[in-house]
């Protein structure tokens, strides 16, 4: 079957920076695949590249099958892109902002499609709200939301819970996996392993222009040797601590 995304030697510079020094991965369709990379190691760049809004200087990249350079209109018709920064206005309800967008992108019957994402995304009882009352869990899927219409096959996630409180954050997770039990391709980056540890079908890592691993969970675990036992009780992490004091414990 024809790939979600296939990239072959990708190469990007900013002035004389060197941001991608030849990136190769694929996504198959249907999976979370998560590009995992500390701030500045380029995600964002290879999401720019793949959703045409930027362009490579060699290499090649297909995303549903279509070339990047070649038809660009016909990857963007194919993907959305929620970005690191919500593109939510928040002088507008949840409700309006989801109106607007089905109107941007000449649908028809906006109100219910607003209506249907709302009910899915549990934003019904706020749907009349300014988005600026919103949490930050709220905002983001709101944006998401807006990102689904039109029902894209794929869905590129830049940091989506990046700055979210750990509430938020498994409230975007669980988001995240119904998606792509719906059947959308998920495209996620993300600086914590955690995440892509909870999500991904797999992950690929990107480290000073390249992809220096990737695979599956248990692929990754594979490339190290394995962990000697250690005669310590296991220390539960601060933010299980922190889920089981506000009582959240049991949200993913
Ligand atoms: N428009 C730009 N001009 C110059 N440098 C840029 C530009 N965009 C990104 N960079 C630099 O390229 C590197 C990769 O950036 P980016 O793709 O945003 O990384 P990430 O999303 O992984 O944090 C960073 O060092 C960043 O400062
Ligand atoms: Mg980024």
């Amino acid at each position: 079957m024809e790939k979600a995304i296939q990239v072959k030697g990708l190469r990007k510079s900013y002035k004389d920076k060197e941001v991608l020094k030849g990136v190769d991965f694929e996504v198959r369709r249907g999976e979370i695949f998560s590009l995992l990379g500390s701030n500045g190691a380029g995600k964002t760049t290879i999401i720019r590249i793949l959703a045409t809004l930027l362009k490579q200087e060699s290499g090649t990249a297909a995303v549903n099958g279509f070339d990047v350079a070649a038809k660009p209109d016909q990857v963007r018709q194919s993907i959305s892109l929620t970005g690191q920064f919500a593109a939510v206005d928040e002088m507008l309800t949840g409700r309006e902002n989801l109106i607007m967008i089905a109107r941007l992108r000449h649908l028809h019957h906006p109100r219910q499609i607003a209506d249907d994402l709302l009910k899915r995304f549990g934003l019904t009882d706020a749907a009349d709200r300014k988005a600026s009352t919103y949490s930050g869990g709220m905002r983001r899927r709101l944006d998401i939301a807006m990102s689904l219409i039109g029902k894209p096959q794929l869905i590129f996630l830049d940091e989506p819970t990046t700055g979210l409180d750990p509430e938020a954050r498994m409230e975007t997770w669980r988001i995240v996996k119904e998606l792509a039990d719906g059947g959308t391709t998920v495209f996620l980056t993300t600086q914590y392993l955690e995440e892509a540890e909870q999500l991904a079908d797999r992950i690929a890592i990107l480290h000073e222009g390249r992809i220096i691993a990737n695979g599956t969970l248990e692929e990754l675990r594979k490339l190290f040797p394995p962990a000697k036992m250690e005669y310590v009780e296991k220390q539960p992490t601060l933010e299980e601590i922190f889920l089981a004091i506000i009582g959240k414990k049991e949200a993913v």
